[in-house]
């Protein structure tokens, strides 16, 4: 059930998001099983009323009238733009038609965006930089230049008085679920989903920005999906672990088979690596979830990599894993590559190809004709004793 109720989160701060329970596909890829948040929030200063945020395009009616619950369209002097990205900047051209008043408030960076995608004047634009302030009166807005997370214009807002920090994607996750952090299950787990999705590629930038708030007193983080975070130490702690890439003794395997040569050869390995205490995250391509291999690549050591040869080169499921694996650019050491042909070759050079460029160590590929022998699955069993050794000196050695 829709709610359109205005919650009060600390005093003069609302939250006047929106709850997107159907849907189901994000960015056109990644499944939301949960759905989604577009959270924004209304700031009611003493003398200004400001808006971080704001939905994605559909919901410009729902958050009007969440506004009008305990303002009006009309106040907003200012609409923060942490991001340009259409799911939270996406109302902007409905508010500056509603509301001739208002300026968009963003970087120089994010002005461009802002033309770029919803041809918003320059006239109606106020950029801030780094550390940049803008008084509501009893209340203080500072910004935080956050780049790349995950597109170059990102920023924080943080609102001095209440300790809150606004952080658009960062710290986000998709689930339709709660208000509040304590109200989510499997928090952390949608939160790994979401990071190795989105955030996992630009990990480095993500550093630096926790680096740049670690001084700064925290009561609440209020992302622009699924929960505000009201214990931000839990949420904090995951991403310091992930940005700095820190690993479990786990390896994901990821693989496709047509006649299930390749999927005796995956099986074998998994069952080594297990017997060897490894744990294993196994995804069948056929029907994997995109965000489930996203998560699982947060924090694996290493990956097993199975896939057939179908016309002279990977399986397409294949073709297509093996590239989110290279772009996602997740924290691993270690790769397997296991494959099966029958007249030609061709998916193991093609996997070395594509996933070349990612600097894994190779410590074992296979590239068998047509079913597993015995002699074969030998070899498999070798590797995997090798790729659990080195998945468990490297977590030994940290
Ligand atoms: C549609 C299709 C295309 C294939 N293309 C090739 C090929 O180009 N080169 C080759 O060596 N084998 C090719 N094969 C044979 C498979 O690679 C071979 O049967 C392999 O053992 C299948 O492994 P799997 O049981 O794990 O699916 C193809 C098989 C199919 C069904
Ligand atoms: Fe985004
Ligand atoms: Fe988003």
């Amino acid at each position: 059930m829709k709610s359109l109720d205005t919650p009060l989160l600390k005093d003069g701060v609302f939250y006047v998001g929106v709850k997107d329970w159907n849907r189901r596909l994000f960015d056109a890829l990644i499944p939301l099983p949960q759905g989604t948040t577009y959270n924004a929030y209304l700031i009611k200063g003493t003398e200004k009323t400001a808006l971080i945020d704001t939905v994605n395009p559909g919901f410009e009616a729902e958050l009007e009238s969440k506004i009008n619950n305990v303002s009006s369209v009309n106040q907003i002097d200012y609409i923060i733009m942490n991001h340009a990205e259409p799911d939270h900047a996406g109302a902007i051209p409905y508010l500056l038609t509603k509301n001739d008043k208002a300026k968009l408030v963003c970087t120089k960076i994010g002005a461009k965006t802002a033309q770029t995608y919803f041809k918003v004047p320059e006239e109606r634009i106020l950029i801030v930089k780094d550390n940049d302030t803008l008084e509501l009166g009893n209340k203080t807005l500072k910004f935080i230049e956050a780049p790349m997370l995950h597109w170059p214009e990102t920023i924080f807002t943080y609102l001095v008085q209440e300790k809150i920090l606004f952080t658009c994607d960062f710290f986000g996750l998709h689930t339709a679920y709660g208000l509040y952090d304590e109200e989510v299950a499997e928090l952390s787990i949608f939160a790994q989903r979401y990071f190795g999705e989105i955030m996992m590629p630009f990990r480095g930038y993500g550093l630096r920005a926790i680096d740049k708030i670690e001084n700064i007193e925290i009561e609440m983080i209020a992302p622009s999906h699924g929960p505000i975070h009201k214990n931000p130490t839990k949420i904090l702690d995951c991403y310091s672990k992930w940005t700095r890439g820190e690993t479990q003794q786990k390896v994901i395997v990821v693989y496709v088979s047509m006649w299930k040569s390749t999927e005796n050869m995956v099986n074998q390995i998994v069952e080594v690596l297990l017997q060897k205490g490894v744990q294993v995250s196994l995804h069948n391509l056929v029907n994997a979830d995109l965000g489930d291999i996203a998560k699982d690549l947060v924090d694996s050591s290493a990956i097993v990599f199975g896939t057939p040869t179908v016309l002279f080169k990977m399986h397409p499921l294949a073709t297509y894993a093996a590239h989110l694996v290279k772009v996602l650019k997740p924290p691993m050491k270690y790769g397997v590559v296991l494959t099966s042909y029958g007249w030609s070759k061709g998916a193991l050079a093609h996997a070395n190809e594509v996933l070349g460029p990612t600097g894994l160590e190779v410590v074992g590929a296979m590239e068998v004709l047509g079913p597993p022998t015995e002699s074969d699955l030998e070899k498999v069993r070798v590797i995997g004793e090798e790729l659990a050794d080195k998945v468990k000196q490297n977590y030994a050695a940290k």
